[in-house]
């Protein structure tokens, strides 16, 4: 799994807490055309279950906590996001599902693509042939 870790600024004033920055083509490697985040999700609530052809993603947890799985179509792998420093990144073909582990644990996702339901994979057994094709599984 590749992780981004994002600058943080503190200082000793304990009420002013931490000040984390994420620029586009620095602290993560594509251009950023589209930023989105949930709010108001329960625990135990599973998110995405999807795959993308060609976009890139970064994750970040910055409330909370969310359990993230991802399938190449051959491995699989899970992390736990609950630090708003860190970000997780989410290429093209891969199977992602985000599973809430606190209420209202808030998911910012920055993408490199605005909105397009075409480059979504949303059936399983599709994701697992496309894997194939491109060598992945
Ligand atoms: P989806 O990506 O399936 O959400 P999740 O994986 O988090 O459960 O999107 C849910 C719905 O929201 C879907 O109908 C498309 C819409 N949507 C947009 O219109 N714009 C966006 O940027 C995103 C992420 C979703």
């Amino acid at each position: 799994m590749r992780f981004f870790e994002f600058p943080v600024r503190k200082t000793d004033i304990p009420e002013e807490g931490q000040l984390q920055f994420i620029e586009a083509e620095r602290q993560v490697p594509f251009p950023v055309r589209r930023v989105y985040y949930s709010t108001g999700v329960r625990a135990g609530y599973v998110r995405g279950k999807h795959a993308h052809r060609s976009l890139e993603q970064a994750l970040v947890c910055v409330h909370g906590s969310v359990r993230v799985a991802l399938d190449t179509g051959i491995e699989k792998m899970t992390c736990i996001l609950d630090n708003p420093a860190r970000g997780l990144y989410v290429g093209p073909m891969l199977w992602h599902t985000m599973t809430w582990i606190q209420d209202d644990s808030v998911l910012l996702v920055l993408a490199s693509d605005y909105y397009n339901e075409a480059d979504y994979i949303r059936s399983y057994e599709d994701f697992l042939l496309l894997a194939g094709q491109r060598g992945g599984a």
